[in-house]
């Protein structure tokens, strides 16, 4: 069978169409469908208060996710590097994510990731970086969003904080109002 695939490329094109399933299969769906608890909430989940749902929109909308992921990964990089005084940051599990849809996972980081960043800052840290992230970061390149300080009459920097300060809450690690300390 292999000979006549090395010389066929119609039953090369076929059986190299089942490999990749085979793989594509084994690797998400079945991990998935084995696993239950995955599609779980995490025990401590609520759904996104009407004004967090508004700041993901706006997350969504300005691109935030261009720059920054939502996942900390298995590495000790990850969980040293947005752990917070000592704490390492929890990895990230997939119960966490149940209600995300569509998730912000990000695919890049040229800014941090942002999966645990809720509790990190208090709203004047945010106002002021939204403004010139340059004021609180020399060196930043994260660009200056002020209209989102002032659109729809200010509430788009309320959404978008609650928002931010909603990440990584789900699962009890950092105090609440950590900041406020
Ligand atoms: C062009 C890339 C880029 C975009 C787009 C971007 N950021 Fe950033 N962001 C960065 C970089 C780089 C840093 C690190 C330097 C700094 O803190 O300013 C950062 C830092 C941050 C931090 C602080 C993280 C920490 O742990 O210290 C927050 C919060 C943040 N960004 C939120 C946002 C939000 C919300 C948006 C969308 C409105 C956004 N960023 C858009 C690049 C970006």
């Amino acid at each position: 069978m292999l000979k006549s695939t090395e010389r066929n490329a119609g039953s090369f094109f076929i059986i190299a169409t089942v490999f990749f399933f085979i793989g594509g299969i084994l690797t998400t769906a079945l991990p998935a469908v084995i696993e239950k608890s995955w599609n779980k909430p995490s025990a401590g989940m609520k759904p996104y208060t009407e004004s967090e749902a508004r700041g993901k929109a706006i997350y969504v909308r300005e691109g935030c996710w261009y720059c920054h992921t939502q996942q900390i990964r298995t590495l000790e990089a990850d969980v040293k590097r947005y752990g917070w005084r000592g704490v390492d940051a929890p990895i990230s599990t997939p119960s966490e994510f149940t209600r995300d849809a569509p998730h912000m996972f990000g695919t890049k980081r040229t800014g941090p990731d942002l999966a645990r960043v809720g509790g990190k800052y208090d709203k004047s840290w945010h106002k002021t970086h939204f403004k010139n992230p340059r004021d609180l970061v020399p060196g930043s390149i994260m660009p200056p969003f002020p209209w989102i300080l002032t659109g729809n009459n200010g509430q788009d920097f309320e959404d978008l904080v609650a928002y931010i300060q909603s990440m990584g809450r789900t699962i009890p690690w950092r105090p609440n109002n950590d900041y406020e300390r």
